[in-house]
C-alpha cells in the first residue's frame, strides 16, 4: 500500500523499534523512520536498526545547527530555566523534532506521524501540539500510549517478530541532546534517595574532579556566546566543548522534583554543564549592561518563556512575541565573562563590556568621583515625602 505511509520518529530503542511492526500491523501502513541528530546519536547504527525491524525507509537528519540557532540560543537569551533548575534541553528539542516530522510527512506523502512518547509525560504534548500548529491535517499516533503493553509484553512482542532486544538495557530512561541529558525512572523515582553514580554520564563525581580550579572566558555578542578563551566557535562546537571541560569538574548536575504539565510531580536528574555555565555567564553580563527596569521585566519574561517552552507552546504567536522582546533587550549584551570552575561549581569571577552601565567614576569611594553627594539630600527629602506624610497624618 504505497500511499499508506506513516513517519515514525525513531531513536532505535526498544519502544520505537517495537512501534515499527505494531504500526504496520495496526494500520496496514508502510513505516518510514526519521532519526534526528541533536548531538548524541549514531545515525548509521540507528538507520541499520530501522531497516532491520521492518521500516521501508530510514531518514536521517542533522538537526544540531537549527537546534542551537533557533531554539537553544533564543532560550539562553531569554534566561529560560524551568522552576529555577531545568535548562529545558529535552523540551527545546521537541518542537524541532515535530517540525522535522511534519517536513518528512509532507515530502513522503504520509497521512500520519508517530512518536515513542508515553501518555504520562510532557513530550507527547510538545510533539502533538507542535505538529498540530504546523500541519493540523496530519494525524499523530502515539503507539506506546495506545498499545497498553507492559515492558515484559513488549519484549515478548519484539522477540516474536525477531527484533533483537538489548537485555542489559538501562534501568533509567534517558533523553539527551547537546544542551543536556535528562534521566528518570529506576531508583530515581524515590525522591529521598541520592541519585546513584551510574545515573550520570557527562559529569564526574567530585571525588574524581581536579583539585585545581580552571578558568574560562566566554565572549558574548548580543547575548550569544561566540568564543571561548579568545577562540571563535560555532554553537555546535562551543556547547559540547564546554560540556566536556565543565563535566570534568563535575559542573551541571541538577536534581529536580518538577511539576509536569500533565499534573504529575516527577523526580528527574539533569546534566547540563554548558547550559548551567552559559546561563550564569549570560546573566552576569546582563547585570552589567541592562538597566534595573530591563532586568526586572526580563526576569518575569524568563519565567514565562520557560513555561511556554516546557508546556509545548513553542509554535505560538505568544512565544514569537516574547522572542521579539528578548531580542530587543540583547542589543548591548556584548562582552566577556570570566568563570572559575572548581569541584562542581561554576562561578562568575569577572565581567566586562564596551556597553557597561557600571561606571567606576560613579561607584568609587576614592576621591575624584563624578557623583554629587550633596544632591542626595534633596533626593531623599522628596523620596521620603509620602512616608513622612503618612506617619504624621495617621499616627496614633
Ligand atoms: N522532564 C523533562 C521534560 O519534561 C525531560 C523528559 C524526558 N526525560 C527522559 N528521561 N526521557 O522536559
Amino acid at each position: 500500500m504505497p500511499d499508506n505511509k506513516i513517519v515514525l520518529a525513531f531513536s532505535g530503542g526498544l519502544d520505537t523499534s517495537v512501534a515499527v511492526p505494531w504500526l504496520k500491523e495496526k494500520y496496514g501502513a508502510d513505516v518510514i523512520t526519521l532519526t534526528i541528530d541533536l548531538g548524541m546519536v549514531d545515525l548509521e547504527f540507528i538507520k541499520e536498526r530501522a531497516m532491520q525491524v521492518g521500516a521501508v525507509k530510514a531518514l536521517t537528519v542533522d538537526g544540531r545547527e537549527p537546534l542551537v540557532q533557533e531554539f537553544l540560543y533564543p532560550a539562553l537569551q531569554a534566561g529560560a530555566i524551568y522552576e529555577e533548575q531545568y535548562p529545558l534541553a529535552t523540551a527545546l528539542g521537541r518542537p524541532l523534532i515535530a517540525r522535522y516530522m511534519v517536513e518528512a510527512a509532507r515530502a513522503e506523502g504520509a497521512f500520519a506521524v508517530a512518536h515513542g512518547c508515553t501518555g504520562k509525560g510532557n513530550d507527547q504534548v510538545r510533539i502533538e501540539v507542535g505538529v498540530a500548529a504546523l500541519a493540523p491535517d496530519i494525524k499523530v499516533i502515539g503507539p506506546i500510549r495506545d498499545w497498553g503493553m507492559s515492558r515484559q509484553e513488549e519484549i515478548e512482542y519484539a522477540e516474536a517478530r525477531g527484533i533483537p532486544v538489548n537485555a542489559r538495557a538501562s534501568r533509567f530512561s534517558v533523553d539527551e541532546n547537546i544542551w543536556g541529558r535528562s534521566v528518570e525512572a529506576g531508583e530515581l523515582e524515590d525522591p529521598w534517595l541520592q541519585p546513584p553514580e551510574d545515573a550520570y554520564a557527562w559529569t564526574k563525581p567530585l571525588s574524581e574532579t581536579p583539585d585545581e580550579p580552571a578558568f574560562l572566558e566566554v565572549h558574548f555578542e548580543q547575548g550569544i556566546p561566540t568564543a571561548i578563551d579568545g577562540e571563535d566557535m560555532s554553537g555546535v562546537d562551543l556547547i559540547p566543548h564546554l560540556n566536556s571541560i565543565l563535566g570534568e569538574h563535575g559542573v551541571g548536575r541538577l536534581d529536580h522534583v518538577e511539576n509536569r504539565l500533565v499534573g504529575i510531580k516527577s523526580r528527574e536528574i539533569y546534566e547540563a554543564p554548558a547550559a548551567v555555565a552559559l546561563h550564569a555567564a549570560h546573566k552576569s553580563l546582563e547585570a552589567l549592561t541592562l538597566s534595573k527596569d530591563q532586568s526586572r521585566a526580563k526576569a518575569r519574561i524568563a519565567q514565562e518563556y520557560a513555561d511556554v517552552v516546557y508546556n509545548g507552546l513553542w509554535f505560538t504567536h505568544h512565544r514569537q512575541d516574547l522572542d521579539a522582546y528578548v531580542r530587543s533587550t540583547q542589543r548591548f549584551v556584548t562582552g566577556d565573562v570570566r568563570l572559575r570552575v572548581h569541584k562542581g561549581n561554576c562561578t562568575v569571577v569577572g565581567r566586562s563590556s564596551p556597553y557597561s552601565l557600571y561606571q567606576y567614576k560613579l561607584a568609587t569611594y576614592d576621591p575624584g568621583d563624578d557623583y554629587d553627594q550633596a544632591a542626595a539630600e534633596g533626593f531623599i527629602t522628596i523620596y521620603g515625602l509620602p512616608v513622612r506624610t503618612q506617619n504624621q497624618a495617621q499616627s496614633q
